[in-house]
């Protein structure tokens, strides 16, 4: 293209991850001498004048979590429905879980903002360095204004923006990838991510099926810009299949229940679920989405130091670990104390394995979950 005949140009540095524009210049302007109109110095200008991804790293400054005081256990909910304690062991891995009691204050903003305020004491930040709050959950207190808000005005934010993300038990995951990648761009130096999920408010207490899984709780991460550009999310992937919502869902009144579904065991305002179909994806996508992010990021299983994942079924957790030989000491679980804690799920075991000091500079972390939508996410970091 307009190049003087005879001039060779020495081969360029091929575009590509970790390539700096700099350097293709330099390559480019070591050509021999040419025509004053030489193209090369212009194709060269062109190339800097694209945009170039500002090179920040991100980081997980600090984490924090909370769940209520009130503990259920087994024979608790045995006192209610027809189950047992062994039963619900063996096909789900848990014993107890956590309620909130609303006559001690306790509630789906207050676990928000505890959560919070302790992931900003541990990344020793006060909350008006936020620049944004994000809040993964699908039981707000109040549907306006946003927990995310709520909890900005409780801890004194000051202007950080501050919005909800709802995808249910994905809804961490998720919004720890936009928080990230919000971050990468260079718009925002510090979000505050919240996972929280106060799902008895959607229980049915007489259906046996739903009320054996679920607890309340929060976690939280305060992830920060950094001058380290080995830090951050190395892979990611984001999804949703909304064709398959029926198998999970709550409807608000009766007119949403689908056509089909059997009426008669159905109640507005309870989350409905059609157990075994979400067995089956959940066991599935759980593999898949771990194998995916593998691929994307060109790494073995035995490569990722730490698996965080949501805490939905031992037997799905269990059928994961067998499938990729993950050691048990590489994927944690805390089910057996607090059941499907939805949104809080990943957040509230990563602030359990941080603060037991598990967690490395360094070190390969993969965070799972999948949930109602239907709903799958991941991310994996070098922390
Ligand atoms: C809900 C779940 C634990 C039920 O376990 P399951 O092994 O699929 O049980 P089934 O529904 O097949 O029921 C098996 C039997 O146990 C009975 N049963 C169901 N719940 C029971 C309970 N809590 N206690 C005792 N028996 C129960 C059923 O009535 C059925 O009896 P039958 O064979 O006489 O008809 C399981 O399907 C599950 O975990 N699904 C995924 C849910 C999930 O992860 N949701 C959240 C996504 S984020």
């Amino acid at each position: 293209m307009g190049e003087s005949a005879g001039a060779k140009r020495p081969k360029a540095a091929k575009p590509g991850p970790g390539v700096d524009p700099v350097a293709i210049l330099s390559a480019m302007t070591a050509t021999p001498p040419v025509s004053s109109s030489s193209t090369h110095l212009a194709a060269a200008r062109r190339t800097l004048a694209l945009p170039t991804p500002p090179k920040i790293g991100v980081r997980i400054a600090g984490t924090g979590s909370q769940l209520p005081s009130r503990v259920v256990s087994n024979a608790d909910i045995a006192t209610i429905v027809d189950t047992n304690d062994e039963w619900i062991h063996q096909r789900t891995g848990i014993r107890e879980r956590r309620v909130c009691d609303p006559t001690k204050g306790e509630s789906n903003r207050w676990l928000c903002a505890e959560s919070l305020r302790k992931a900003l004491a541990d990344a020793k930040m006060q909350a008006t360095e936020l620049d944004l709050i994000i809040c993964g959950t699908i039981t707000q207190d109040m549907r306006c204004p946003s927990t995310a808000c709520l909890v900005a005005g409780d801890l004194k934010a000051g202007t950080a923006a501050a919005w909800d993300l709802g995808a249910a038990c994905s809804s961490f995951v998720y919004a720890l990838n936009t928080a990230h990648d919000l971050i990468r761009m260079g718009n925002y130096r510090a979000i505050g991510v919240i996972g929280c999920d106060t799902v008895s408010v959607l229980v049915d207490y007489t259906n046996r099926g739903v009320c054996i899984l679920f607890g309340d709780g929060a976690g939280a991460a305060v992830l920060r810009a950094t001058d380290d550009q080995t830090k951050g999310c190395i892979a990611q992937i984001n999804h949703a299949d909304g064709s398959s919502w029926p198998d999970l869902y709550m409807p608000g009144e009766d007119w949403m229940i689908p056509e089909g579904a059997d009426r008669s065991t159905h109640k507005s305002g309870c989350l409905q679920m059609n157990g075994k179909a979400v067995f089956k994806f959940a066991v599935s996508t759980f593999q898949e989405l771990i194998q995916q992010t593998l691929d994307k990021a060109g790494l073995s299983a035995g490569e990722v130091d730490l698996y965080v994942c949501h805490q939905s079924n031992m037997r799905i957790l269990e059928a994961a670990r067998d499938k990729f030989g993950i050691p048990e000491h590489k994927l944690l679980t805390n089910i057996e104390r607090v059941g499907n804690t939805s949104a809080g799920s990943v957040p509230l075991l990563l602030d359990e394995i941080a603060r037991q000091g598990k967690i490395k500079e360094g070190m390969k972390v993969m965070f799972v979950a999948f949930g109602a939508g239907l709903t799958w996410s991941s991310s994996l970091w070098q922390v």
